[in-house]
């Protein structure tokens, strides 16, 4: 067996994870590819309104989500969770639901570059301001 202390612990985030933190985090991930896929539209300049369309709703549907896959007290490792998510439950999920804002403000911007990097902005912003309270530093 080997022993914990030898793995570099960037690469103990996912390890081990199971139950809702595996779900949490998978959904997470989730949430991470559609928000790059519009960050490299954003920064390309290169929009295609219905892949973006997709993407937002994907991260809408991942903000409506996000309250379940919380819904458990769990915070030890491997999990990167906070404790202060149970403890500010409605600011949690007022947080996920700016990531959902975002998301329909992307949809709202079509092919109009400057709306579409303001919305892309303003969803990692959401992601930041979540994870400034709610996850781990890394
Ligand atoms: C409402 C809060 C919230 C929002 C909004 C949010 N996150 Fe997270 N995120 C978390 C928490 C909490 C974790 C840690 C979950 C765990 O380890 O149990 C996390 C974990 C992650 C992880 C690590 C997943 C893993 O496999 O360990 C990635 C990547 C991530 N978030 C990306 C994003 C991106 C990109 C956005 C914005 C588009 C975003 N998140 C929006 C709360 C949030």
């Amino acid at each position: 067996m080997m022993m914990a202390g030898l793995i570099p612990v960037g690469s103990i985030s996912h390890e081990g994870a199971t139950g809702p933190v595996k779900a949490r985090m998978d959904a997470m991930g989730e949430v991470s590819r559609n928000a790059k896929l519009l960050g490299l539209m954003a920064k390309s300049g290169a929009i295609d309104p219905p892949t973006a369309a997709d993407a937002a709703l994907q991260l809408r549907q991942y903000a409506a989500e996000m309250p379940g896959l919380f819904q458990e007290r769990m915070f030890d490792a491997p999990s990167e969770a906070l404790p202060e998510i149970w403890e500010n439950w409605a600011d949690f999920v007022a947080k996920a639901q700016a990531m959902g804002a975002a998301a329909i403000q992307i949809e709202a911007a079509g092919a109009d570059p400057a709306a579409f990097s303001q919305a892309v902005q303003n969803l990692g912003q959401s992601c930041t301001a979540c994870h400034e309270l709610y996850r781990l530093k890394q």
